[in-house]
């Protein structure tokens, strides 16, 4: 699949579920409403749309949420998709994950073929963590990614740097990430959703991150690209590498290789955009099974140049797009 800017498409996230077990402030409003059951697409259906993805060249699957490990019966869809591993077609199925639940499955994702995935980890401090998310609680997360490194995983965590609230920490947490063999990826907040605080307050500018870790840490650019946003630099005195993913201050959409699929089975071409594409009405159609692949080539012949978010304090209330981003699942 080659978008019309020649980008090629190998890249599927899939939101598995809107909901989550946490409400961290940069993410959701506390009083959330969730997507009534019916429009959620069901296993199977997420697993068909997947599936003709793979058909047509997608190579990596990302699970997301939401929490994706919420989801009732996830495993059966992680057990199915691992098959794809096992026959090739597929190099990669990864999840992001707020960790919450991995005490629980990291080993049946090991067993399914799982190798990576992305921890969300904003701050080390019980207290500072129980602000940041609201309902979440940090044992509980650390036990899960103990859980994962004794599983086999390896752990890459994403960690949102927000103003006033865990800026004094990144440091730490790049030798803690250091210390367990984690790698650590900063992220700067995102205008999308409403939530209950106003976005420029706590935006923190990653350039200004990474001036305060040098002052800690013996950081050089290398040329390390995963396809994704991020860009890496390497940390002399771990060996582990840091990556910056800087939506605002930094444009990164001329190497983007995704495509965002919701649980109500939109397929958002951009993670910064409003178009779409409404693979469910497809799929729920006469023979829709057979319509998916053109519904597919459509919408990926409309993939935009890129995003453009602002933060700014004229804009505070207007995000730049509506939906969360646990409906698209970062
Ligand atoms: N801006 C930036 N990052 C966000 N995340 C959730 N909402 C936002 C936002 N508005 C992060 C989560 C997780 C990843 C999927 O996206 O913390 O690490
Ligand atoms: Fe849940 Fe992730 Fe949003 Fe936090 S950032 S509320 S863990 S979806």
């Amino acid at each position: 699949m080659i978008d019309p800017f020649g980008r090629e498409v190998s890249y599927l996230r899939v939101s598995v579920t809107d909901r989550c077990d946490f409400r961290c402030t940069y993410c959701m409003a506390e009083n959330m409403t969730f997507l009534p059951k019916k429009e959620v697409l069901s296993l199977e259906e997420l697993e068909a749309i997947t599936a003709t993805f793979i058909r047509k060249g997608v190579r990596k699957v990302r699970l997301t949420g939401g929490e994706p490990l919420v989801r009732k019966g996830i495993m059966t869809l992680i057990n199915n998709l691992g098959m794809y591993l096992q026959s090739g077609e597929l190099d990669e199925l990864t999840l992001t994950t707020n960790g919450s639940q991995l005490s629980r499955y990291a080993n049946s994702l090991y067993a399914a073929g799982v190798r990576r995935i992305n921890v969300s980890l904003d701050t080390l401090d019980p207290e500072r963590f129980a602000r940041i998310t609201r309902w979440g609680k940090l044992d509980k997360v650390l036990d899960g990614l103990q859980a994962a490194q004794d599983a086999g995983l390896k752990i890459k965590l994403n960690t949102v740097a927000v103003r006033g609230i865990n800026d004094q920490e990144l440091s730490d947490m790049v030798a803690w990430a250091g210390d367990r063999k984690m790698d650590i990826t900063f992220i700067e907040t995102m205008p999308m959703g409403e939530i209950d605080e106003l976005r420029s307050d706590r935006f923190l500018s990653l350039r200004e991150v990474r001036e305060t870790l040098s002052k800690d840490w013996n950081l050089s650019d290398i040329d390390f690209k995963t396809g994704g946003p991020a860009d890496y630099v390497q940390v002399a005195e771990t060996g582990q590498k840091v990556g910056f993913i800087t939506p605002l201050s930094h444009n990164f959409c001329e190497s983007c290789n995704r495509v965002r699929l919701t649980c109500t089975g939109m397929l958002y071409m951009c993670l910064g955009q409003n178009d779409n594409a409404d693979l469910r009405k497809v799929l729920r159609s006469e023979n829709g099974l057979s319509l998916l692949d053109a519904a597919i080539d459509e919408a990926i012949g409309r993939k935009p140049k890129g995003h453009d978010f602002v933060i700014d304090r004229s804009r505070d209330h207007i995000p730049a797009v509506a939906r969360h981003m646990s409906v698209t699942g970062g």
